[in-house]
């Protein structure tokens, strides 16, 4: 388990709290619209974290080519259609590169700022000449105004998800404490974040040789980035 994470419930869960039968669960959102919004039709997209293919299958659908990373073989082996690789993002070096690389679902917000660099760099590292970054991040209230629920509907039924926490726990870095229950079985998971302003999160990529080409949505929480040359 990674430092400060965990996580509670049915079935596998992931070093980072994750569950593998929670996520196979959750429907996906209006990210795979996003995503196609801001690449090229058919595009090869390198998804760092894909989980169990959540937001891989759909973009899969749309016709585009999806390497899919994760360090947790469990979620990796719900994943079809795509080539898998597992490992940590941060070591990912392929020796390849990809029109599109996809950072999504907060990993961005790493507390381990030595992991965060390295994730920034893996994402630079893999990008082609003239593509893009795609990154999802926190919007700005995401610490506050707790606890926070929604409710939403998948194939098993109605759940709620809660934000029930974000405490302090380091200079720099919340611990979040998230619930999610369905009618028949209810996950937790418990990790860390560190939270970025725009100009911090602006600070991180520069760092990792890379800057905003624009934002994607007007909560600023979906970003496009590309490599900075010259
Ligand atoms: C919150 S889940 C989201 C999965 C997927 N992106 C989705 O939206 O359904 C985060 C995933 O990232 C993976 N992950 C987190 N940190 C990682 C790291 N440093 N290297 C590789 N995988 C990581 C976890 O194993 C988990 O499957």
């Amino acid at each position: 388990m990674r430092a400060g994470h965990r996580g509670t419930g049915p079935g596998a869960i992931t070093p980072d709290g994750c569950a593998v039968e929670l996520y196979s669960r959750l429907p996906v959102g209006a990210e795979p619209e996003i995503i196609a919004g801001a690449v090229p039709t058919g595009a090869h997209i390198l998804e760092l974290g894909s989980g169990v293919g959540r937001m891989t299958h759909p973009l899969l659908e749309r016709g585009f080519t999806v390497t899919a990373v994760d360090e947790s073989a469990e979620m990796l082996e719900h994943v079809r259609g795509a080539r898998t690789i597992r490992g940590p993002i941060e070591d990912l070096d392929l020796g390849e590169t990809f029109d599109v690389v996809l950072l999504a679902s907060f990993l961005v917000h790493n507390a381990d700022l030595e992991v965060r660099r390295g994730m920034l760099r893996a994402c630079a590292r893999h990008v082609a000449e003239g593509g893009c970054v795609l990154i999802q991040r926190e919007g700005g209230g995401y610490h506050g105004d707790l606890p926070r629920e929604r409710t939403g509907r998948g194939d098993s039924g109605e759940f709620t998800v809660r934000i029930v926490s974000s405490e302090p726990v380091a200079e720099g870095v919340h611990s979040v404490h998230a619930e999610y229950e369905f009618p028949d079985a209810t996950w937790t998971q418990t990790f860390r974040s560190r939270p970025l302003t725009r100009e911090q999160f602006e600070e991180a990529l520069r760092e990792a040789g890379l800057r905003v080409d624009r934002y994607l949505t007007e909560d600023r929480t979906w970003v496009r980035a590309v490599p900075v040359t010259g």
